[in-house]
C-alpha cells in the first residue's frame, strides 16, 4: 500500500479531492486533479509487494537470547569486519611511508656525493602512489564501515523493538516512555557513530602510533627514545586530565539536554492547562533555568577543549624543538649516527606521532558513550517480561467462555495488595457487570482476565485452563477488550476499526460502523472511512473515540468481551444506541462489563459490587435490591438523582 510506512497518513491515493478541499490541520489533502494522471501512471508501475516474512514469537529464540556486546554485534557480519581490518591496516601503513621516502630521496639523491635526480623522482612517484593507496583505502573503509554500521543498527533496532513487543504492561507503566525513546534514539545513534567511524578511527590511530614508533626506533634508537620519552609523559598526563574533565562535562551536557527536552515536551503537552492557569511566566522562568544550565555545561566542555587542543599542539612542537636541538647536535658531532635524511624523517614523523593521541583523546567520548549505550541496551534486552509464556504452553482451544477467579489476590506492587481473595465464576454466555467506587479494583480484575498481569496468589481460569498454561496468542485472539481510555492509532478510521484484522472486507467494516452507530459521523467526515484520525484521535470527541474502540471490538468477534467503562463518555442518545448494539454483540458471548452507569449494569445477568479489592455483593439486580446492601443504596441514590 501507498503511504503505509511513515507518520504521514491520508486517504488512499487516487481518491483525490478537488483543489482547495484541503482541510485545515489535515496532513494530506488529496492529489490535485492535474497531478492525478501522473500518480495513476506511477502506481501502475509500482511492483506488488509480497507478504511480509516478519514473524513474532512470544518466547525469544536462542539466537535472540545471545548477550548483546559490541563484539557480538560486529561478528554478525564477519566479511565486512575482515575487510575493514584489512583496510585499516593498509591506511595505517600507506599513510606513513611518505617521510621514509623523503628521507631516502635526501640521502640518496640530494646529499653529496649522491646527486641523482632519478632517485628523487622515483621517491616522489612512490610517495604519490602511497597517498593514492591510502586515499583509496580510506574511501573503502568509510564505505564498508558505513554499511556495517547501518546494518548492525538496523538489526539492533528490530531486536529491541521485538523485545519491547514481548514485555508486559507493568514494564511500560514503570519505565517512562521518554527513557525508552532515548534508548531507541540517542543510545542507538551513539552506537551508530561508534561503529561507523569511531572504532575504525581508533584502530587506525592506534596502529599509526605503532607503525611510527617502529619507524622511529628503526631509524635511530637514541633520538627516538629521547623524543618519545621526553614528550610522551606530559602529553599522557594532559590527556588523562582532559579525558576526566570532558567526561564530567559530557555528563552535564547530556543531563542538561535531557532536562531541556523534558521541560519542553511537558510544556507542549500541557499547553491547555498552562494557558488556562496563566502559568506562562513561571514556565518561561523554569525553561530559562534549564536552558541556562545546558548553556553552562556546553561552555564548560568548550573551555576544556580550548585548553587541551593548543596545549597538546604545543607539546608536539616541543618534540620538534628537541629533535632540532639534540638531533642537530648528534648530526654535527657524530654524523655516522644520524644523517640529514633521517633527521628530516624524524621531524615529519614526530608530528604525526602525537596527532593520534590527541585524536584518540578527543574521540574517547564517542567510545565511552557507545559503550554506555551498549550496557543500557543490554540491560533493556535482558529485562524478562513479568507475564511470561510457559515453555510448554498449550494452544487454548476454541473457548466456550467460562471465566473463573479462583481465590485471586493481586497487587501491582507485591507489597500493596489491590485485590484480596477474589472468588467468582462467570458462566459461558453470561454478562456480568462490575460496579463500585473508583479505585475499587474493577479494571484490575479485567486486566487479570486478559492476562496483562498474573495474580500474586490464586488462579484465573478460562474453561478450566489456568491462563498461565496457555499461549498468549491463543488467549488474546479470543478476547476482546475495550479499555477505559481508548487508544486510536495514527491512520484512518478504517485502520482503527479493523485493527485486529487488517484488510478486512468493506462490508464487515461497515457492519461494525453500523452496529456502534458511527454511520452519521463517518458520512459527515470528508473522506468517510478513510478520514485520518490524528495522533491519538485528537480530532475526535472522546465519545467518538469510544465508539471506534467499540467498533474495533465488534470486528474482532471475540468469544469473551471485556468492556471497561466503554460507554462512560457517551451522551445518553449514543449510549442507548450502543446498548442496543451491545445486546446483539453480547448474545452468546461471555462478557465482563465494568459499568459506569447503573442503567448499563442493570442489563447484565448478574452484578458484582467491588469495594476495596473485595467482592462485596454478587447477584441479579432484583436480588441485590432486595438484599438492601451497597447496591440497593447505590440504586436508591441513582433513582432519586435521575428522577429529581
Ligand atoms: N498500573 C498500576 N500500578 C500501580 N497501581 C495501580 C495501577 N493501576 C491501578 N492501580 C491501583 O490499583 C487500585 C485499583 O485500581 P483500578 O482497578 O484501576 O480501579 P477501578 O475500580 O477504578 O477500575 C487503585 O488503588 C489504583 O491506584
Ligand atoms: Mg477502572
Amino acid at each position: 500500500m501507498f503511504g503505509g510506512g511513515g507518520g504521514m497518513v491520508g486517504p488512499p491515493i487516487g481518491g483525490g479531492g478537488p483543489p482547495g478541499s484541503q482541510q485545515a490541520g489535515l496532513p494530506f489533502g488529496g492529489i490535485p486533479y492535474e497531478l492525478q494522471a501522473g500518480v495513476d501512471l506511477l502506481l501502475a508501475e509500482e511492483p506488488e509487494r509480497s507478504d511480509s516474512d516478519a514473524v513474532f514469537t512470544q518466547l525469544p529464540t536462542a539466537n535472540e537470547k545471545k548477550r548483546l556486546s559490541l563484539t557480538s554485534l560486529l561478528m554478525e557480519y564477519p566479511g565486512m569486519l575482515a575487510l575493514t581490518t584489512f583496510l585499516v591496516a593498509t591506511i595505517a601503513v600507506a599513510t606513513q611511508v611518505g617521510p621514509s621516502l623523503v628521507s631516502y630521496a635526501i640521502n640518496h639523491g640530494l646529499t653529496p656525493p649522491h646527486y641523482d635526480y632519478a632517485v628523487v623522482v622515483a621517491c616522489a612517484a612512490l610517495y604519490f602512489v602511497s597517498v593514492a593507496v591510502s586515499a583509496g583505502a580510506q574511501w573503502g573503509q568509510a564505505r564498508v564501515t558505513g554499511r556495517l554500521a547501518s546494518w548492525v543498527m538496523n538489526d539492533l533496532r528490530i531486536k529491541v523493538f521485538r523485545h519491547l513487543q514481548r514485555l508486559s504492561l507493568d514494564f511500560f507503566t514503570e519505565e517512562k516512555a521518554g527513557v525508552l525513546m532515548s534508548r531507541m534514539t540517542s543510545d542507538i545513534e551513539n552506537l551508530q557513530q561508534l561503529l561507523q567511524d569511531g572504532l575504525a578511527q581508533f584502530a587506525v590511530q592506534g596502529l599509526t602510533m605503532v607503525v611510527i614508533t617502529a619507524f622511529l626506533f628503526a631509524t635511530n634508537v637514541e633520538l627516538a627514545a629521547i623524543t618519545v620519552f621526553g614528550v610522551l609523559p606530559p602529553l599522557v598526563a594532559m590527556s588523562i586530565w582532559f579525558r576526566r574533565a570532558s567526561e564530567r562535562g559530557y555528563d552535564r551536557v547530556r543531563d542538561g539536554i535531557a532536562l531541556v527536552l523534558a521541560d519542553l515536551s511537558e510544556s507542549l503537552q500541557g499547553v491547555r492547562i498552562v494557558t488556562a492557569h496563566n502559568r506562562q511566566r513561571y514556565n518561561i522562568e523554569t525553561h530559562r533555568d534549564v536552558v541556562g544550565d545546558y548553556r553552562d555545561a556546553n561552555n564548560y566542555t568548550g573551555r576544556i577543549a580550548s585548553i587541551y587542543g593548543p596545549a597538546s599542539q604545543m607539546l608536539s612542537v616541543f618534540g620538534q624543538v628537541l629533535i632540532l636541538g639534540i638531533g642537530g647536535l648528534m648530526f654535527l658531532h657524530n654524523p655516522q649516527e644520524i644523517n640529514l635524511g633521517q633527521l628530516t624523517a624524524f621531524f615529519l614523523y614526530v608530528n604525526r606521532f602525537f596527532a593520534p593521541i590527541q585524536l584518540l583523546t578527543q574521540q574517547y567520548n564517542t567510545f565511552q558513550q557507545g559503550r554506555a549505550s551498549v550496557l543500557k541496551l543490554r540491560s533493556l534486552l535482558e529485562t524478562e517480561p513479568s507475564v511470561r509464556e510457559a515453555a510448554d504452553a498449550v494452544e487454548l482451544p476454541e473457548i466456550h467462555g467460562e471465566i473463573r477467579f479462583d481465590h485471586v489476590s493481586f497487587g501491582y506492587d507485591a507489597t500493596v495488595p489491590v485485590l484480596h481473595d477474589v472468588d467468582l465464576t462467570i458462566s459461558p454466555g453470561e454478562t456480568v457487570a462490575f460496579v463500585g467506587a473508583t479505585g475499587a479494583g474493577k479494571s484490575t480484575m479485567a486486566k487479570l482476565v486478559t492476562r496483562f498481569y498474573d495474580p500474586t496468589a490464586g488462579r484465573v481460569l478460562i474453561d478450566g485452563y489456568d491462563l498461565r498454561t496457555v499461549t498468549l496468542g491463543s488467549l488474546r485472539s479470543q478476547l476482546g477488550v475495550v479499555p477505559q481510555e481508548p487508544f486510536l492509532f495514527a491512520g484512518t478510521i478504517r485502520d482503527n476499526i479493523s485493527f485486529a484484522r487488517p484488510g478486512a472486507p468493506d462490508d464487515e467494516v461497515w457492519n461494525a460502523v453500523h452496529q456502534v452507530g458511527l454511520e452519521e459521523l463517518v458520512h459527515r467526515l470528508p473522506y468517510g472511512l478513510d478520514t485520518p484520525v490524528h495522533e491519538r484521535g485528537q480530532s475526535l470527541s472522546s465519545g467518538e473515540r469510544q465508539l471506534i474502540a467499540l467498533g474495533r471490538a465488534f470486528m474482532a468477534e471475540p468469544r469473551v468481551l471485556v468492556l471497561d467503562e466503554a460507554t462512560s463518555n457517551l451522551d445518553l442518545k449514543s449510549e442507548t444506541l450502543v446498548e442496543g448494539a451491545l445486546d446483539r454483540l453480547l448474545e452468546g458471548r461471555t462478557a465482563v462489563l465494568i459499568a459506569h452507569r447503573l442503567s448499563t449494569a442493570m442489563r447484565a445477568d448478574r452484578i458484582v459490587v467491588v469495594g476495596d479489592g473485595r467482592l462485596l455483593e454478587v447477584g441479579s439486580h432484583d436480588e441485590l435490591v432486595a438484599l438492601g446492601g451497597h447496591y440497593a443504596e447505590m440504586f436508591q441514590t441513582w433513582m432519586t438523582q435521575s428522577h429529581a
